[in-house]
C-alpha cells in the first residue's frame, strides 16, 4: 500500500489580496507535494482561507462591506490566484463553511468534555492585527509582535488550560526532534513553554463575527482556535464522514512562516492533546520574503503581486526563483533585477540552453531519434563522470528536498546542467559532425546520448519545482506526460534508444531589460487598494489617477487645494459633482476619512518635501507619503494624530508607495497646516 501524505498551507487571513510572501508558501507546498506524489504517495494538499476575527471584522467595516461580503470575494481571489498558478491543491478550507463550523464546534466539546475548557475573565491587553492576547502588557502597551498598540479588553471568556500542558509539550520536542523545524525554532519554542505556560481564554464576546461557543452563543470562538481546526475539520472530523480524516491525519507537515510558530508548535498540539487526538507529524517555519529591506506585508505597502511575475515571466520562473534564491527557513530578499537574473542564468542560459541545444543536435544529426551510445571505443572515462555525477545528483537532490532544502537540492541539480554543458563544449559535438568516420560518429551518438540522458535527469528532478516547463522539455524528449512518471525509480541510463523526439522549441525565452521595467511599471500602476477594489468605480479611481505615472509630487496637499484661502483639502476628484457643484450626502460618504496616529516620520532621500509617515490606524499600520516636510520636521509628527483619506488607492512616489492621503489646511503661499483636533479621539474614528 501506498504511503499516505498530507501537507497543509497556513489558512489566509481575507483581510489582505494575496501577494508573493503567501504564494512563497502554497508554492513551497505544492512543490513537495508534487514530489510526494510523483514518488508514489498518496497525497493530500490543503489550504484555504481564515475569515474570522476582529481584524477581519473591522477591515469589512472600512472597506463598507459586510464581513460575509469581504471574505467571499478575498476568499475567492485567493482561489483563482492559485488556479492561474496551476497550484494542485486537493482541497480548499473556508473557515466560514458548514463543514468547518461544525467541526469546531465538535472539537471545542471534546476538549470541554475532557475538562480542560472553564469560565473565568480575562483583563488585559489585545493586538487586533495578531489576534494575540497580551498579557503581561499594560494599558496602551505595543504588542511585542508587531509594536501595533494593543487594546484593553475586559470580557468574560472561556478558558483554556494550556497550563496543563507545559511538561507533555517539552517531553514532545524532546522525543520529536523533528517536530519543529528548523531547530531555531525549536530552541525558541522550548525556551518559551519553559519560561511557563498560562491559561488561554479562547472566546470572545464584544464582537460576533465567528464560530459561536457550543451551548453560549454569546460568545464566539478564539480565531487562533478557529483557524487551528481547518487542518482537521477539512478532512471531515466532527461531521458524519470522517473517512478522510481515518486516512490522512495526523498531517505530515503543516507548512508556516516564522511568526505563527507559537500558534502551531504551542497551542496546537496542546489543544489536540487536550482533545486525545494524535498531534502532527512536524511543523516546518520558513523565513520571510523581504522587499527593500522589510517584511513584505500589506501595512507597509511594499507587497509584489504574484499576477505581475505571472504575466511577464511565469510561474514556473516565480517558483524556480523563490526555491532556488531564498535559503529555506531564512529571510530572503526579493527584487525584479534578481528574480530576471536568475532566470536568465539558470533557466534561459541553464536548462533551456541545454534542452534546445542537446534536442536540436539530435534533430539534426540524428532525425530526431535518440541515438545509441556506443560501449566500446568511442565510449570514454568522461561519459563515466556525467553518469556519476548524475547518479549522486539523484540522491543528494532526494536528500536536500527530505530537508527542506530546496535551494541546496537545486543547486545540485543544476551543476550537472553545468558539467554536461562543459562536456559538450569540450566534445564539440557539431564538429564530430561534420566528419563522416564511424569513429566520429559513433562519438557524436555517445556525446548526445549522454548530454540528453543527464537532461532527462535534471527534468525529471525539477518537474515539482517547475511543473509546466520540465513538462514540455520532456515530451520533446519523447516520453509522453511526465506525470506519469514514478520518480522514485529514477536512475541513470533509462532514456529508451530510438525514442522519437517531440517538436523541439524553446522553453524559456530569453528575459530582456525590458521585463524588469515592465514589472515595476505593472506594479506602480496597478496596485489596487488593499481590500474592495472590486468595487472601486471608474469615477473613484479618477482622483487616485490625475497625477502621471512616476510624478514625484506628494498625493497629500494635491496642488489644486491651494487656490483660495485656507481650505479643508478635500479629495474632491474622488466624487461625482452634480451641476450645481454640489455633491450628495452619498458621494461624501464614499470617502473615508479617518483618526490616525504617526509612528514614524522620516525624510525621503531625494525629495525635499516629501516625509514618509506610517500611522496607525487601529486596525492596521499604513505608509503614507505627505509633503509637508517644509512645514513639519518628522520628530514634531511623531504621536501626532491627524486625519487621513483612508479608502485612496495607493500609489507610488519615489519608489515607495503611499496608502492614503493625510488633510492639511493649504494657505496660498504659505506652509500646509495639518487637520487636527482639540479633544482626545481614538484611532481609527471616523470622520462624517
Ligand atoms: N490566518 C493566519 C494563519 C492561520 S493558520 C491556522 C495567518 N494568515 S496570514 O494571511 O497572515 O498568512 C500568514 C502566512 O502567509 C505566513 O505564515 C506565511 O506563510 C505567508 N506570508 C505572508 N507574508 C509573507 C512574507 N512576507 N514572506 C513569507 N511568507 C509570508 O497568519
Amino acid at each position: 500500500m501506498s504511503k499516505k501524505f498530507y501537507i497543509t498551507t497556513p489558512i489566509y487571513y481575507v483581510n489582505a489580496r494575496p501577494h508573493i510572501g503567501h504564494a512563497y508558501t502554497t508554492i513551497a507546498c505544492d512543490t513537495i507535494a508534487r514530489r510526494q506524489r510523483a514518488l508514489g504517495s498518496d497525497t493530500w494538499f490543503l489550504t484555504g482561507t481564515d475569515e474570522h476575527g476582529q481584524k477581519i471584522q473591522r477591515a469589512a467595516e472600512a472597506a463598507g462591506r459586510t464581513p460575509q461580503q469581504l471574505t467571499d470575494e478575498v476568499s475567492a481571489e485567493f482561489r483563482a490566484l492559485w488556479d492561474r498558478m496551476g497550484i494542485t491543491y486537493d482541497d480548499y478550507i473556508r473557515t466560514t463553511s458548514d463543514r468547518h463550523q461544525r467541526g469546531l464546534q465538535d472539537l471545542w466539546r471534546r476538549i470541554r468534555n475532557n475538562g480542560y475548557i472553564y469560565k473565568g475573565s480575562y483583563t488585559g491587553q489585545y493586538c487586533v492585527f495578531d489576534e494575540l492576547y497580551v498579557d503581561a502588557a499594560g494599558p496602551g502597551a505595543p504588542c511585542p509582535e508587531c509594536g501595533r498598540p494593543t487594546e484593553t479588553v475586559q470580557e468574560e471568556n472561556y478558558f483554556f488550560k494550556l497550563s496543563a500542558f507545559a511538561e507533555p509539550l517539552l517531553d514532545l520536542y524532546t522525543s520529536q526532534p523533528d517536530f519543529i523545524r528548523p531547530e531555531t525554532r525549536r530552541n525558541e519554542v522550548t525556551a518559551f513553554v519553559k519560561s511557563g505556560l498560562r491559561d488561554q481564554s479562547i472566546s470572545r464576546s464584544n464582537f460576533s463575527w465567528g464560530v459561536p461557543v457550543p451551548d453560549d452563543p454569546r460568545h464566539v470562538i478564539y480565531v487562533w482556535f478557529d483557524a487551528l481546526a481547518n487542518y482537521i475539520t477539512a478532512l471531515g472530523y466532527g461531521s458524519g464522514d470522517d473517512s478522510k480524516f481515518k486516512k490522512f491525519w495526523p498531517a505530515d507537515v503543516h507548512m508556516i512562516g516564522k511568526e505563527i510558530v507559537r500558534f502551531h508548535c504551542v497551542y496546537w498540539p496542546a489543544f489536540l492533546m487536550a482533545a486525545r487526538l494524535p498531534l502532527p507529524k512536524s511543523i516546518v517555519a520558513h523565513g520571510w520574503l523581504l522587499f527593500e529591506e522589510n517584511k513584505m506585508s500589506k501595512s507597509r505597502g511594499n507587497i509584489v503581486r504574484t499576477e505581475t511575475i505571472l504575466d511577464v515571466l511565469g510561474a514556473d520562473a516565480l517558483r524556480y526563483f523563490l526555491l532556488r534564491e531564498v535559503v529555506f527557513g531564512q529571510d530572503g530578499s526579493f527584487s525584479f533585477d534578481a528574480l530576471v537574473q536568475r532566470y536568465n542564468s539558470d533557466l534561459a542560459n541553464g536548462l533551456g540552453n541545454l534542452a534546445s541545444r542537446t534536442l536540436a543536435m539530435i534533430t539534426r544529426y540524428f532525425k530526431g531519434e535518440v541515438p545509441y551510445p556506443s560501449h566500446t571505443a568511442s565510449h570514454t572515462a568522461e561519459e563515466d563522470l556525467v553518469a556519476i555525477l548524475a547518479k549522486h545528483t539523484i540522491s543528494e537532490f532526494g536528500e536536500l528536498f527530505e530537508q527542506y532544502q530546496f535551494s541546496r537540492a537545486l543547486e545540485q541539480a543544476w551543476a550537472l546542467v553545468a558539467a554536461v554543458d562543459k562536456y559538450i563544449v569540450e566534445n564539440e559535438p557539431w564538429a564530430l559532425a561534420e566528419k563522416q568516420d564511424e569513429g566520429s560518429r559513433s562519438r557524436l551518438a555517445t556525446v548526445l546520448y549522454t548530454s540528453a540522458e543527464a537532461l532527462r535527469i535534471v527534468t525529471a528532478l525539477a518537474h515539482p519545482v517547475m511543473p509546466a516547463a520540465t513538462a514540455k522539455i520532456w515530451a520533446q524528449l519523447g516520453l509522453g506526460d511526465i506525470t506519469k512518471f514514478d520518480l522514485s525509480t529514477l536512475k541513470w541510463g533509462q532514456l529508451p534508444l530510438g525514442t522519437k523526439l517531440g517538436k523541439v522549441e524553446p522553453v524559456f525565452p530569453r528575459a530582456d531589460k525590458s521585463a524588469i521595467e515592465r514589472m515595476q511599471q505593472m506594479e506602480d500602476q496597478g496596485r489596487a487598494p488593499v481590500t474592495g477594489a472590486a468595487s472601486t468605480t471608474p469615477a473613484e479611481n479618477v482622483g487616485s489617477r490625475t497625477t502621471s505615472p512616476g510624478h514625484t509630487e506628494p498625493a497629500a496637499v494635491p496642488a489644486g487645494a491651494s487656490q483660495g484661502s485656507a481650505s479643508l483639502n478635500k479629495p474632491a476628484a474622488l466624487v461625482s459633482t452634480a451641476p450645481d457643484g454640489k455633491i450628495t450626502i452619498d458621494d461624501f460618504a464614499k470617502v473615508e476619512l479617518r483618526v490616525a496616529q504617526i509612528k514614524i516620520a522620516e525624510r525621503v532621500k531625494g525629495a525635499d518635501k516629501l516625509l514618509r509617515l506610517e500611522v496607525d490606524l487601529g486596525t492596521e499600520t499604513r505608509q503614507i507619503l505627505a509633503g509637508i516636510a517644509e512645514a513639519y520636521s518628522p520628530e514634531t509628527l511623531v504621536g501626532r494624530k491627524i486625519v487621513i483619506v483612508a479608502n485612496l488607492a495607493p500609489r507610488k512616489m519615489r519608489g515607495l508607495e503611499s496608502n492614503g492621503m493625510l488633510l492639511a489646511a493649504s494657505l496660498e503661499g504659505g506652509k500646509p497646516v495639518l487637520a487636527s483636533f482639540l479633544e482626545d479621539v481614538p484611532v481609527g474614528a471616523r470622520l462624517k
